[in-house]
């Protein structure tokens, strides 16, 4: 069975390429998902990729990943959680509770920019945390996945 990654993007990233092009670059979230589908071409594994500017969404589908991960369907999940990354308990909760290997990205150097982003509710509930790549992070964070499972 070929297994595949999930690559779950939050609030706000549907406008990549015209958002604050200067913070996340020209690219838009279409061409980052033909950087991870290419990545994940070359590994053989396969990508699902989704956006949504819902917290309610972002839940449900930790919570799907995790059941296709414990089925052993899913290696794991690159999750850019936009600004639900400073403000969000229940996306933490959502990782814990589903079990499910989660890498946290973010395009720019959170550390470099505002206070109020310097936080995050996910970096203890994730995995491995991935920041300041640009959109390359997105398939550098897939071949951590993958090195990962092994
Ligand atoms: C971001 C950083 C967040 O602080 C911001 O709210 C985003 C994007 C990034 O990819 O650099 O929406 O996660």
């Amino acid at each position: 069975m070929t297994q595949k990654i999930l690559v779950l993007n939050g609030p706000n990233l549907n406008l990549l390429g015209q958002r604050e092009p200067a913070v996340y670059g020209s690219a838009t979230l279409a061409d980052v998902q033909v950087l991870c589908q290419t990545a994940c071409d070359l590994a053989g594994v396969a990508l699902e990729f989704v956006q949504s500017n819902h917290e309610g969404d972002l839940i449900d589908a930790l919570h799907r990943a995790g059941r296709e991960q414990a089925a052993g369907e899913l290696l794991g999940v690159v999750f850019n959680a936009g600004a639900y990354t400073h403000t969000s308990v229940a996306l933490h909760d959502a990782i814990k509770g589903a079990q499910v290997t989660v890498v946290e990205l973010h395009i720019s150097n959170v550390h470099a920019r505002e206070v109020f982003r310097h936080h995050s509710f996910l970096s203890p509930a994730a995995k491995a945390v991935m920041a300041g790549f640009g959109v390359q992070g997105y398939p550098l964070a897939i071949g951590g996945l993958l090195q990962m499972a092994g």
